[in-house]
């Protein structure tokens, strides 16, 4: 007991001198002064630092020692020596590692989830931040220099001292960074269709990247998506894998610079991934994460004719990472799909650079344990596995299975010499931390320079799809020269809803997330002296001369982005505000004012409803934060000059047939649709195809789903305990009819309708709840025809108060807008400040049609 307790004091005292001594050896540490921030993750609470930092200055104690002792041993003549060939450093710094540091190189951890101090001491070869991972410091960019740079160095006090590879989704930009450029997505950058514009685009992320000490980004996305449905459609530049080629390669080039050229992989670039390896875009229902089903041969064709084709150009173009997807071909997931990877990518095409696997990617395998789920993995040929938290097990589990002869040492070798391989490649060996070209990258960090080129995209991205004349002249050109112009709708004055996902944080978010310029702004700087006026919710006053109304989707990532086609539309607030303008709209275009819409959205969506409502509509797609491009060519002297890169059907239920006939009566814009302001045609071959909008069958609008209850024959009434599915403190039937909650121990509520709306329009929700409190936990959440995940669902407060006692109903409403059709409700509470409520009914009182 004794000896512990002295044990422990003189392990203090020790701490304490690392402490000062790190503080003072760590430049950008000690200068920003921030030092708890950087040394424990992100992810722990003040009251846990003390923990994790006494506990892991006790492993830098060690670490140090066996630093000293065995540094000795190290020969760093070849390895550390520039001049030297690339495979020669490898073999000569391979030769000299332990399975434990080989083991290390193979793992990449969140930085959230790792420290500093981990970092040195276990040698780890590569960190991530994933979607919306800001350091804990703050998110300037100088925050995450400062951070990235503390982990690079405590890489550097390793042994060996090899050099940390650090990782960000640079996908549209550096966004995950307050004040970073955004520029499109990829389905805008794909409508612009410019190999020179994605060259400079590629070099100009690379600059913010590098700005920020990051050698890495995980894009570009070579996708061809086949089916809008899937969430990911916007990160792909078009439905051509030969376009997707041409643009992919192009980004590439600009972010690592031309393979042979001086500035290639120097330090103002970065390492690019080609991703996500094989199959998504087209996998069965665009589901993400979802399985590509086709038999072998159909598999090999599509591969060899198809999918294969971006990634040879991007390896061409230097590429020297791939990530693996999440997704399966044909039951089997591409992360132990050793034919795809190992045979095709590796063997058939010759990669020799690092096969990342993606977040989490490796626990999707099959195996009855981690450790077998690694070994499958690894032995499929990835390797370096993302596995963000777990990184600890992981490399645990990778020795044990070198051990025990499940992952042979020949195939770790491999693995940890095409890190180390992109690493020497990479120049990280000679890196200068916190260089000084760095630090005025890091000045320029979102220059006019960078934004310029980011606007210069959005004008290009932008497709006009359809411009009919009013009065003689095409609707662009009335707004060309209106005097007097409305701009409506939230979305056109809000940056995070132009930007989309993996802005900020990794869904993206509406609001003012980040600087830049909204579209509203962007119109009016270029306006001129033309009167500009901007409504949020679609306010006509009568003398306009142009009417811009913007609408579309609300910003998502990846799974949250799958929708059902029924609710691949406008969201429901939008919807919501065009009932409310219709009427309006219509005298407006009778007396001559141009009606356009502008679509803010990440794929072909279901527009049917609007087509005819509108003189001309453009697809914007999700401009990012350079708004005045958008104005550039609405009222500026630009022209249009994008095209579709997508087959547009009228309904998304169309989508499974929209490839076998171009022509089809099913479609409404085909791919290489884009028109000038004059009306023509941009490509011969694309001509826009706005036939009658089809009738929805019968069959469809009769689709009542078996047990549903149909709102017209219970008078838009959902009686509390006519649900069709609950669980926990719910009771069917009891009591004055009501579903209630008393008495809450930590229990939820859950209750489910599936009801059939008979008509569109807008609703009032009126609930009839006694409440034995204030209340703002109680949700209803809504889609169709189901709710597949609790994130695609609409989800609303239902903002009830105390009543005078649980005997007592009041009406609590909330407006909604919906359309024909299926849908699932779930009335939701949790416990968390919960009240005793009891629910009699929901009213349906429909309010507005169309
Ligand atoms: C995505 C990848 C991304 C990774 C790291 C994953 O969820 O599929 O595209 O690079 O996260 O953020």
């Amino acid at each position: 007991m004794q000896n512990k307790k002295k044990l422990i004091s003189v392990g203090a005292v020790v701490a304490l001198l690392v402490i000062v001594i790190f503080l003072l050896v760590n430049k950008n540490v000690f200068m920003t002064g921030n030092k708890d921030a950087e040394v424990a993750g992100n992810t722990v609470s003040t009251e846990e630092q003390t923990t994790v930092e006494e506990t892991d200055v006790k492993e830098t104690e060690t670490a140090s020692v066996e630093e000293t002792q065995e540094q000795s041993d190290v020969d760093k003549s070849i390895y550390m020596d520039p001049a030297k060939d690339v495979e020669e450093r490898v073999e000569a710094l391979l030769a000299q590692m332990t399975l434990e540091e080989k083991a290390a190189q193979m793992v990449q951890p969140e930085q959230q989830a790792i420290t500093q101090i981990e970092i040195t001491k276990y040698g780890v070869g590569s960190v991530l931040s994933g979607g919306g991972s800001a350091p804990r410091r703050g998110n300037g960019a100088d925050d995450w220099q400062a951070h990235i740079n503390s982990i690079k160095e405590a890489a550097l006090k390793t042994r060996l001292g090899i050099p940390v590879l650090y990782g960000v989704d640079a996908v549209h930009g550096h966004t995950n960074v307050y004040g970073a450029t955004a520029y499109p997505h990829n389905i805008g950058l794909g409508a612009a269709n410019d190999e020179e514009l994605m060259e400079k685009m590629g070099a100009a992320v690379a600059e913010e990247v590098r700005a920020t000490g990051i050698q890495w980004t995980f894009a570009p996305t070579l996708a061809n998506p086949q089916n809008e449905l899937w969430g990911r459609t916007y990160e792909g530049f078009g439905e051509d894998a030969e376009l997707v080629a041409k643009l992919g390669a192009a980004f590439v080039r600009g972010a690592q610079g031309e393979i042979g050229s001086e500035e290639h992989l120097s330090e103002t670039k970065v390492l690019g991934t080609a991703k996500h390896y094989i199959g998504e875009g087209y996998t069965t229902a665009g589901i993400n994460q979802g399985n590509v089903e086709m038999d072998a041969e159909e598999v090999d064709a599509l591969l060899h004719d198809t999918l294969l084709v971006p990634y040879k150009a991007a390896l061409d173009a230097g590429a020297r990472t791939v990530m693996v997807s999440f997704n399966s071909v044909n039951g089997l997931k591409c992360h132990e799909n050793d034919y795809l990877v190992n045979q095709v990518l590796k063997g058939e095409l010759g990669f020799t650079g690092l096969v990342v696997g993606d977040y989490n990617g490796v626990q999707q395998v099959s195996g009855a344990t981690y450790k077998e789920q690694i070994a499958n993995a690894v032995n499929a040929g990835v390797d370096l596995l993302m596995e963000p938290y777990a990184w600890k097990e992981v490399y645990t589990n990778i020795i044990k299975n070198v051990e025990d002869g499940s992952i042979s040492q020949e195939r770790v070798d491999d693995a940890v010499r095409r890190i180390l391989r992109v690493k020497f490649e990479a120049g990280l060996f000679e890196e200068q931390i916190g260089s000084e070209k760095e630090n005025e990258l890091l000045a320029e960090f979102g220059s006019d320079e960078h934004r310029e080129i980011a606007r210069e995209a959005v004008r290009k991205s932008m497709v006009l799809l359809k411009n009919d004349k009013v009065d003689g002249k095409t609707a662009m050109k009335v707004l060309a020269d209106s005097s007097n112009i409305l701009v409506a709708g939230s979305k056109a004055n809000d940056i995070g809803a132009q930007c989309g996902g993996w802005t900020i944080s990794w869904q993206g978010n509406v609001g003012n997330i980040t600087k830049g310029t909204t579209i509203f702004d962007g119109i009016k700087n270029v306006a001129g002296d033309k009167n500009v006026i901007y409504s949020m919710n679609g306010t006509v006053s009568g003398d306009e001369d142009a009417i811009i109304v913007v609408v579309g989707e609300d910003p998502y990532a990846e799974t949250s982005g799958d929708r059902s086609s029924s609710n691949l539309t406008i969201t429901n607030s939008d919807k919501s505000m065009l009932q409310n303008m219709k009427e309006d709209l219509q005298k407006a275009r009778e007396n001559g004012t141009a009606v356009i819409m502008l679509l803010l959205s990440g794929r072909p969506i279901t527009i049917a409803d609007y087509v005819e409502e509108f003189d001309a509509i453009i697809a914007g797609w999700l401009p990012g934060t350079e708004g005045d491009g958008v104005g550039d060519v609405l009222l500026g002297d630009y022209d249009f000059s994008g095209t579709l890169t997508y087959t547009w059907p009228w309904y998304a239920s169309d989508i499974d047939t929209k490839f076998e006939d171009e022509s089809a009566a099913n479609i409404l814009f085909k791919n290489g649709t884009g028109l000038t302001k004059d009306g023509s045609s941009i490509n011969e071959e694309g001509t826009v195809t706005i036939g009658a909008k089809p009738e929805k069958s019968e069959e469809e609008i009769a689709a009542i789903a078996e047990g549903s209850i149909n709102l017209e024959s219970t008078d838009y009434v959902l009686e509390a305990e006519n649900y069709t599915a609950d669980s926990y403190l719910v009771f069917r039937g009891n009591e004055n009819n009501i579903s209630y909650v008393d008495g809450w121990n930590g229990q939820w509520a859950n209750t489910k309708w599936d009801v059939w709306v008979p008509k569109s329009g807008n609703y009032t929700l009126h609930f009839y709840i006694a409440a034995n409190k204030d209340c703002k936990t109680v949700e209803i959440y809504y889609a169709s025809p189901k709710i597949v995940d609790d994130g695609n669902a609409n989800k609303t407060v239902v903002p009830m108060t105390k009543t005078a006692s649980l005997m007592d109903y009041e009406d609590f409403t909330l407006d909604v807008y919906l359309d024909a059709g299926n849908y699932e409700f779930k009335f939701m509470t949790n416990a968390a400040n919960a009240a005793d409520f009891r629910l009699d009914r929901i009213e349906f009182e429909y309010t507005s049609g169309e």
